[in-house]
């Protein structure tokens, strides 16, 4: 087993107070972000050693994890259709990325015109007489059928330009076919369209250890009447399932509802945390209320990990409500994919005991892996807060399980997987007298939880979405992408040619297998493109302790003196006031403006400049320096993007990496032999807008500069300050 580098007694135990530490009312975030920081392998030496599973118990979960596979696959011989859909047109084809893009675009298409185009696109481009007779279930083969029909229909038609009435009239029939088996798929994941629907679809189990946790669809409201809607909602599906379910005893027992935050306030987000906090914790407070006197349940959801710490904050403010005191069915959902989970764990813990309560804890790997990813890429940071191998996020998992099994006077654990082996695994650690649950998602893992009911005597509670088309959208995708990726468990349990051996293989060996290392095929977030150029280091304004810092970054500024520069010297007579265009009252500093005559002798100036005779590469040297100055002096540059331009802070984080990436990307580019070789223009004038006073600023004037041109730039007379300072 890996030597452990970290305190394995309590992760928490670190010491760095942030500023929300001291409060003593949030998350201990430094602590928390420093498993952000450091290194995967490091985090998950820790999660192998709380796991406490030796080989012995690592052969004795593989046995039961077989055997339970062989009793799942004999239940299952005859998939759904839209398991064998999936099975058939998985992600890993074209042909099933092709049909991924088409369902989730086409539910938003709102014009009939441009979801033929679509169409087109997708299904004229992919290859789907590869699948033809390939599935066992003949309605998919049917369907690949209809498909390749469908795409040769679009080629001859006359491809998406195509406008003849015979051609719309086919569109219009393949339209509609996509949108009914767009309902087959919605049907399969959904258990009703209304609450009324959903628990009528549901009782006939209950009472037994068949449990219910209705969610009610609908997530990321962008306006204040939609989290309105959304909260309507589920006050009348909470209100509906009370008087519903007489339920006497603890709430562990009875139905539950699942919420998402991000449906309740459209402001869900940390810089808005004074606002959004308390309305949506008096939010949840109000269907709290109706779950505590029904005696049923209320869990969070997790969502993007933007979202934990806003999220921890408001289940301490409920835990500590005195109107939901002795009551044991708050919960909470923990990603064990978050590389921060092993600590959040343990934070609640502390407050569970702390406040005196029994509290439910789902445990789930995560839903949002791939934009998690892609966000990380985008926002330029240090690392990826979730772990970047599969087996990794397994590994985590089991040392989040232990810890949960390991607290049972105050969690009540709740196991949300799909995985035969995760399931064995969490049962082995179990002891046999411990009250657990597990649960899984409708429409997924039947078989493996009716087995797991009827050999192993354990609760299943199967978490029920409930809604309409419109709102299924974004849990759709989830699923598709979950069903269809060929490293998910549900996805390799249908296919006949994956072996029991691979299913079940121990995470624990295969993570150890790599060192536990990150998974190469993953570059940092920062090195998108194969070490050719680095991304703009990125600031994660979404953690607490960072945004403090720039905060208080902003408010340590002296009034910048600027002045119009010709030939390196600071020219220019008349001044000028620049003030903050949201703080009128603050000035921001003072710019000195040239006349007319002085702009030709800046002309005269620039053309007589040695700059288009150095070397291409000397030229690509300078611009690269230039980006590494920036890059380092990055503080000056958001701070006058504040408060000169007036931009939010993530705006001006992402002005200055895009000025940041063109001038890496034009010092690289203008290297290339066709541009190095060409005769620059001359003297080229760059006039920029205020709305992006540095990037486009900076974005022309490095441009012109790659090639050998000089030039005469002009910023917008709203923001010479920042433009002086990028001059400088
Ligand atoms: P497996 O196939 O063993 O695991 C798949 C998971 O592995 C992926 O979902 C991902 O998390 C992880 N993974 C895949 N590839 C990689 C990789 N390259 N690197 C690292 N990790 C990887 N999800 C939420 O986010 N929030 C919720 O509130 C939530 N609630 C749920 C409630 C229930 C009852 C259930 C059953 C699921 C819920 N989920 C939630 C969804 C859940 O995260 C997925 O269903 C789950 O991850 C699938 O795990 P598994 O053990 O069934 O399958
Ligand atoms: C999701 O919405 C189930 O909460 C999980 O994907």
């Amino acid at each position: 087993m890996m030597e452990n580098t970290l305190n394995t007694q309590s992760t928490l135990a670190k010491p760095a107070a942030s500023p929300a530490q001291s409060q003593g009312t949030q998350m201990p975030n430094r602590v928390v972000h420093d498993f952000y920081v450091r290194s995967e392998a490091d985090v998950l030496g820790l999660a192998v050693s709380l796991a406490r599973l030796g080989r012995t118990d690592q052969a004795a979960i593989a046995d039961s994890a077989a055997a339970l596979v062989a009793q799942i696959r004999k239940q299952s011989a005859s998939p759904a259709l839209v398991d064998a859909l999936l099975q058939e047109y998985g992600l890993s084809a074209a042909e099933g990325v092709a049909l991924m893009r088409l369902s989730e675009a086409l539910i938003r298409t709102p014009d009939f015109d441009t979801a033929r185009l679509l169409i087109r696109d997708k299904l004229g481009a992919a290859d789907w007489a590869g699948h033809a007779g390939q599935s066992p279930h003949l309605l998919v083969n049917q369907a690949t059928n209809s498909l390749r029909l469908s795409a040769a229909w679009v080629r001859s038609s006359g491809g998406a330009a195509g406008a003849n009435l015979l051609a719309k009239l086919g569109d219009k029939v393949l339209a509609s076919a996509i949108e009914s088996a767009m309902g087959v798929m919605a049907r399969h994941f959904v258990l009703g369209r209304t609450i009324e629907e959903a628990v009528a679809h549901a009782p006939q189990q209950q009472g037994t250890q068949i449990l219910y946790s209705y969610d009610m669809l609908g997530e990321a409201a962008l306006t204040a009447a939609d989290a309105a809607r959304y909260f309507e909602a589920y006050k009348i599906a909470a209100e509906h399932i009370a008087s519903n379910s007489r339920v006497t005893g603890s709430a562990t027992r009875a139905p539950s509802i699942s919420v998402k935050l991000s449906a309740l306030h459209p402001r869900y987000e940390l810089a808005q945390a004074d606002i959004c906090v308390p309305a949506l914790t008096a939010r949840l407070l109000d269907l709290a209320s109706i779950a505590k006197a029904a005696g049923f349940g209320l869990t969070i959801d997790a969502e993007e990990v933007d979202r934990l710490e806003l999220s921890l904050d408001i289940f301490k403010a409920l835990l500590h409500a005195p109107e939901l005191a002795d009551w044991d069915g708050l919960g909470i959902v923990v990603q064990a994919y978050q590389r921060r989970a092993v600590p959040v764990i343990e934070w609640l813990v502390t407050e569970a005991r702390a406040a005196g309560r029994l509290i439910c804890v789902r445990l789930v790997k995560g839903a949002y892996w791939d934009s998690e990813v892609k966000r990380a890429q985008e926002l330029g940071l240090e690392s990826y807060p979730v772990f970047t191998r599969k087996e990794n996020t397994d590994v985590n998992y089991l040392a989040c399980a232990r810890l949960l099994l390991d607290a049972p006077d105050c969690i009540y654990p709740q196991f949300a997987t799909h995985n035969a082996h995760t399931a064995a695994a969490v049962l082995h650690m179990a002891d046999a007298s411990r009250r657990l649950e597990f649960q899984r998602l409708h429409g997924m893992g039947k078989e493996m939880h009716e087995v797991l009911c009827g050999s192993q005597g354990v609760t299943s509670r199967i978490y029920a979405p409930v809604g309409q088309h419109k709102d299924l959208l974004p849990y759709l995708v989830r699923r598709l992408l979950e069903n269809g990726a060929n490293s998910s468990f549900v996805n390799q349990l249908l296919d006949p040619q994956t072996p029991i051996e691979t299913l079940i293989a121990d995470p624990i060996a295969k993570a150890q297998a790599h060192d536990m290392a990150a998974n190469p095929k993953l570059p940092s977030p920062r090195d998108q493109f194969g070490g050719k150029r680095l991304l703009a280091a990125g600031a994660d304004l979404t953690q607490r302790h960072i945004a403090d810092a720039k905060q208080a970054m902003l408010a340590d500024h002296a009034p910048y003196k600027a002045s119009s520069i010709i030939a390196g010297q600071d020219a220019g007579s008349v001044l000028h006031p620049v003030v903050n265009p949201a703080n009128p009252a603050q000035q921001v500093g003072v710019y000195r403006a040239v006349t007319g005559a002085d702009v030709a002798q800046a002309a005269v100036s620039a053309a007589q400049s040695s700059w288009p005779n150095m070397p291409a590469a000397a030229r690509a040297q300078c611009l690269a320096k230039a980006a590494d100055l920036l890059e380092s002096d990055a503080d000056s540059f958001l701070r006058l993007c504040v408060l000169e331009a007036g931009k939010t802070l993530p705006d001006a984080v992402a002005e200055v990496r895009e000025a940041i990436d063109f001038s890496r990307y034009y010092a690289r580019e203008a290297q290339q032999e066709t541009l190095a070789d060409r005769p620059p223009l001359g003297v080229v004038a760059c006039i920029s807008p205020w709305n992006f006073p540095l990037a486009i600023f900076l974005g022309q004037v490095v441009a012109a500069l790659s090639v050998g041109n000089t030039v005469l730039a002009k910023p917008a007379p709203q923001t010479p300050l920042i433009a002086h300072l990028a001059v400088k």
